[in-house]
């Protein structure tokens, strides 16, 4: 049993980016793909919200939602442009960014890879080149010894198999592979990654908390009476939900789990989920609204005996849904808890509007509303609730 130290705050409250869908003009494996015209028809990432050049007026702002903890990534492709080459300027705009989230009270949640990779080790293979766990460590030593003094949370990899699938499987992210067997390839070398990123990390900081933000949805069968549908769930959850989970168990201080909706197995589809049956109500995204399935999972993630972290949570949607989204999945939070889970953070995903991969800017899931021609900010009815939401609860929990 791992115990959450007592000089934290007891539950983390906190809203969640990552660099690569708000700072704007990065040069990496995305806009690589971007500009080789894999992306067409779509809206390519540009400035995105230009955050890079205004966090210092962002960061204020995310936390005016009332929130005790920021998640954020870090870009690689910016602090290593060219192998083995370090920029410091980059490095020290990191720096500057959580010496702000201390100033205004928001405990720094670092994630080291949020699907973006420099082009030199996407043109090398990415994550499947044989070195790549050498060369995520180089990059994560770098890091540790720039950045690791200021920070206590690391989130080594963001959503392990959405990624193997986005980018290996269905092919609409990059590098574009519609493979099974890359993605059969690729798991091993994230968990070797993963590890290898968790130790530099724990010899130079034993007291850092290091996780994965697994991706995890709930699986049901479509028609409830079929042995297909039931076992095609039950695979599912096993390969997609389980598997990377229960490899890197011995290597995680903290269970991040994000969580968005529940989908559906169908024959004669094995590994194709339905997203919602037909009639019911849908996000922006296409996603049902399903708060129970997080209750569900926090309960199942007591078997780990760890600390659990809502590493992600939210929704595309009118701004009213947002906030009766936002009370059902923190209820569910809260049951949770209350049947034995120790659950010990929510993090919104996202504080503001942001470049959601291959839709584009169309979703929109922000506290924060963008307004792309201009870049203003406004905060949404949600924003406010929000906070009112961590102000009643911050003192039960
Ligand atoms: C999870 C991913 O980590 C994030 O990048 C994405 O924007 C959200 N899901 C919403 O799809």
């Amino acid at each position: 049993m791992i115990h959450w130290p007592t000089d934290l705050p007891p539950f983390l409250w906190g809203a969640a980016t990552s660099s690569h869908q708000i700072e704007g003009n990065n040069h990496n494996s995305w806009t690589q793909w971007e500009e080789a015209g894999r992306h067409q028809g779509r809206i390519a990432s540009g400035q995105a919200c230009d955050h890079y050049a205004r966090f210092a007026q962002d960061l204020p702002l995310f936390h005016s939602l009332g929130i005790n903890a920021y998640r954020f990534s870090i870009e690689w492709s910016r602090i290593e442009p060219e192998p083995g080459q370090f920029d410091t300027r980059a490095l020290n705009h990191y720096e500057a960014m959580i010496d702000l989230c201390h100033d205004l009270g928001m405990e720094p949640v670092m994630t080291l890879h949020h699907f973006t990779l420099p082009i030199w080790f996407a043109q090398a293979g990415g994550f499947l080149q044989p070195q790549a766990p050498a060369l995520f460590e180089r990059f994560v030593q770098q890091v540790v010894e720039h950045l690791g003094p200021k920070v206590r949370f690391y989130v080594t990899i963001n959503e392990p198999m959405i990624y193997a699938v986005m980018g290996y499987g269905i092919g609409t992210w990059p590098p574009g592979h519609k493979r099974l067997r890359d993605i059969w390839a690729l798991g091993p070398q994230l968990i070797k990654s993963h590890r290898r990123a968790y130790h530099v990390i724990k010899t130079r900081q034993p007291g850092a908390l290091v996780g994965l933000a697994h991706h995890m949805v709930a699986f049901e069968p479509f028609d409830p009476h079929s042995v297909w549908d039931r076992a095609s769930s039950k695979m599912l959850h096993y390969l997609f939900n389980r598997r990377f989970l229960q490899a890197a168990d011995s290597t995680q201080d903290f269970i991040g789990i994000n969580y968005y909706t529940r989908q559906y197995t169908h024959r004669p589809h094995v590994l194709v989920p339905i997203a919602s049956k037909p009639g019911s109500f849908v996000t922006d995204m296409g996603w049902e609204i399903y708060p129970q399935g997080l209750e569900h999972f926090l309960n199942e993630l007591r078997s780990f005996g760890k600390p659990i972290v809502v590493t992600e949570n939210g929704i595309a949607a009118d701004d009213t849904v947002r906030q009766q989204f936002i009370a059902d999945h923190v209820a569910a939070v809260s049951r949770a808890q209350q049947q034995g889970a120790d659950v010990r953070g929510y993090f919104y995903w996202s504080a503001l509007d942001n470049f959601e991969w291959a839709e584009g800017f169309r979703p929109r899931f922000g506290l924060i509303e963008v307004d792309y021609s201009t870049q203003e900010r406004t905060l949404r009815p949600s924003a406010a609730f929000y906070r009112q939401l961590i102000a009643a609860n911050a003192q039960a929990w």
